[in-house]
């Protein structure tokens, strides 16, 4: 059940907090001044906290502060006012999150605690899911900020896809939101491959190449257990697609399934590009590092071949945004 804290000085709003809350089900914990606050946080760690700022008991300002030096995770804090902009500022500055208006409505403080706990979710899915793509990091031969700026490429052509007549209307603000979470994934099946063959700096055999090729069913394969278990999280589905999909080529001659064109999902098309510009301008084992101009050139050349040409056309009308990406190390 979920956890909320209250410390809250004035005690008619404690009151009425307390009762609006325990009415959805929610386990209500309360504290009276700042030190109780801090105490019940850290022994029971209630994911939000309800407080005033303004009190002298509470000392708000220096509680928010404490708990944000603390916290191993997020905390959310919502704080009560009457309507300040003082007192808003300086709350949001030292690091509250919302606020609740004085006096308390029940509405208003369910729609808070509903929001809350979206925007926790999210912060949750993403730390799995960093944490999930650092594994891959830890094991492969991409080092540095790959997959970060691989999610941010993947985000940059998307939205300037969203602009494009024939394409807009498969993206919405979910596809691109869903787009930067997933693209960091899209290696995760290296996990799989064993050392040998991963770490290898020869020429592969054609043996090797089928093991390292399979990289991508086994991602795929792996995100889709999880997608199995926990539909509600849409993410998956397109991280699925991205990890089987990216090494497939606009032409038909890409791996797994040798998908052409149009077949081959616009999520693995884009993080497609993104991969390949990204291994371009960075040193791999196998290639020094190319120039800005060089690694350009590249893409355009296999604009047709390797990509599709309407996604090589974004990233030309965003290449000073790449360019930025690029220097992010
Ligand atoms: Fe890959
Ligand atoms: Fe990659």
């Amino acid at each position: 059940m979920m956890k909320v804290l209250v410390a809250e000085s004035n005690e008619q709003n404690r009151n009425q907090l307390v009762q609006y809350l325990e009415d959805e089900q929610i386990h209500v914990l309360t504290a009276n001044d700042g030190q109780e606050a801090l105490e019940v946080w850290s022994n029971e760690y209630p994911k939000i906290i309800i407080m005033d700022v303004d009190s002298p008991d509470i000392n708000g300002y220096s509680l928010i502060e404490e708990i944000r030096r603390r916290e191993l995770d997020h905390t959310y804090i919502i704080v009560t006012t009457s309507d300040e902009d003082v007192i808003l500022g300086r709350s949001f500055d030292v690091g509250a999150d919302d606020f609740l208006s004085v006096p308390i409505r029940k509405t208003e403080l369910i729609y808070r605690i509903k929001a809350s706990e979206k925007v926790l979710s999210n912060q949750e899915n993403q730390t799995v899911i960093y944490a999930l793509a650092q594994l891959t990091e830890t094991r492969d031969v991409e080092t540095g900020k790959h997959l970060e700026r691989i999610g941010l490429y993947a985000k940059v052509i998307a939205t300037e896809l969203n602009e494009n007549p024939q394409y807009g209307s498969l993206i919405s603000s979910q596809f691109i939101h869903h787009l930067s979470l997933s693209a960091v994934l899209h290696d995760i099946g290296k996990v799989g491959i064993e050392d040998a063959i991963l770490r290898k700096t020869g020429i592969y055999t054609q043996e090797e190449r089928k093991i390292m090729q399979a990289h991508t069913i086994i991602g795929a394969n792996t995100i889709d257990k999880v997608a199995d278990k926990y539909p509600f999280m849409g993410f998956l589905k397109m991280a699925s697609e991205i990890a089987r999909y990216h090494h497939e080529k606009w032409d038909g001659s890409g791996y797994p399934e040798g998908l052409i064109g149009e077949a081959i999902p616009l999520s693995a098309r884009i993080v497609a590009l993104a991969d390949v510009f990204d291994a371009l301008i960075t040193e791999r084992y196998y290639k020094p590092k190319y120039s800005f101009e060089e690694s350009k050139k590249i893409i355009l050349e296999s604009s047709g071949s390797h990509f599709d040409p309407i996604i090589v056309e974004a990233f030309l009308k965003q290449e000073e945004a790449f360019k930025e990406i690029a220097a992010i190390e």
